[in-house]
């Protein structure tokens, strides 16, 4: 219990450092204190509280009274470094205080502010959002991409694509695929920075529309992908969701759902059981779901030969990918 506390603590004090901006703050070279509290403009005497918490978690290291970023702070928490997570845990700062509310939440079942909202009204969450997520998905959308049958696919449809790593990853790993991103039109601008000066650019096509509205097409497209969109979503509208893929698809074309699924019971991985109450929060129906819901919603729309495998198995964050057929 205690070193629960401690986690809760912990990851606060990270997510509060990016927020602030303590890395950048100290990334031209050791500084006191008083110094960093002037570079960030706050009180005087809390940073060094904060930094002293840092350095006792790694991510800081403080010599003489001074302090410096530690190799890991240095890598991946200052602005634009490459593979770096900033974005990602600056994200995960904004929604600190919808978390805050999380006994109201569970007593009326209503986020403070949904995922439509936030992304409608509050460019500094969608900002992070979006960049947060390219951060994290360049790994997985290479090893999805490169795992499945892809040899002979003319037109895929990634729904909700945001950011487009998993649009680019498929244009890369099947030459001569044409890839449209579907999402809402400011993601869009991120996405066409995002993807600029990448080589495959002139095969993926930025479609600004709404999921639940925009039309997919009719058998136009050989593969279908939804990869992490299913979990803001309540049932109704996966099942949903799911239909209208099948109907986009060719005879032989694929749908693919790539995200956090949970066992039968809903409590395992942890990951998944913990990423559920995170979309609690600021989701009005989403949440993980099983991997029996996602098998079930596809062969009830009439999918075949439905499969399933691990995306960066051994990650504490892994995924899995279901694959069904439309016969
Ligand atoms: C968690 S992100 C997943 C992004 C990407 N597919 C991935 O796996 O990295 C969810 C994406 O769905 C998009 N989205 C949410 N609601 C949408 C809607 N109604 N219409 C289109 N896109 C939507 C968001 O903008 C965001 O880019």
């Amino acid at each position: 219990m205690v070193r629960l506390v401690e986690s809760g603590r912990a990851a606060r004090v990270l997510t509060t450092a990016c927020g602030l901006g303590v890395f950048d703050a100290l990334a031209r070279g050791p500084l006191p204190a008083v110094a960093v509290a002037e570079r960030l403009g706050t009180d005087a005497r809390a940073p060094g509280i904060l930094l002293d918490a840092l350095a006792g978690l790694g991510f800081a290291r403080k010599r003489g009274g001074r302090y410096a970023n530690s190799r890991v702070s240095g890598s991946f928490l200052r602005s634009g470094s490459p593979g770096g997570v900033l974005s990602n845990l600056r994200y995960q700062e904004l929604l600190a205080p919808a978390w805050a509310r999380l006994p109201e939440i569970v007593r009326t079942g209503v986020p403070p502010r949904s995922l439509r909202r936030l992304l409608a009204q509050d460019p500094e969450f969608s900002r992070d959002y979006i960049l947060g997520m390219a951060e994290i998905a360049r790994r997985p959308a290479r090893e999805l991409a490169g795992s499945l049958p892809l040899s002979g696919a003319r037109d895929a449809l990634d729904v909700g694509g945001g950011p487009g790593a998993f649009a680019r990853a498929l244009a890369e790993q099947q030459p001569g695929l044409r890839v449209t991103l579907l999402d809402l039109p400011p993601v869009l601008k991120l996405a066409r920075r995002l993807l600029s000066g990448c080589a495959s650019r002139r095969r993926i096509e930025l479609k600004a529309g709404d999921y639940h509205k925009t039309p997919f097409g009719h058998e136009a497209f050989d593969l279908v992908l939804m990869s992490h969109i299913t979990h803001d979503e309540g049932e109704a509208g996966n099942r949903r969701l799911v239909t209208r893929a099948f109907d986009a698809l060719r005879p032989g074309g694929r749908l693919v759902i790539h995200d956090f699924m949970l066992s039968r019971d809903r409590t395992r991985p942890l990951y998944g059981a913990l990423f559920s109450v995170h979309m609690l929060v600021y989701t009005r129906q989403g949440r993980a779901y099983g991997l029996d819901e996602y098998r079930r919603w596809m062969r009830e729309a009439g999918f075949g030969s439905i499969r399933s495998f691990p995306v960066c198995a051994g990650l504490a964050n892994a995924t899995r990918a279901v694959v069904g057929s439309r016969p």
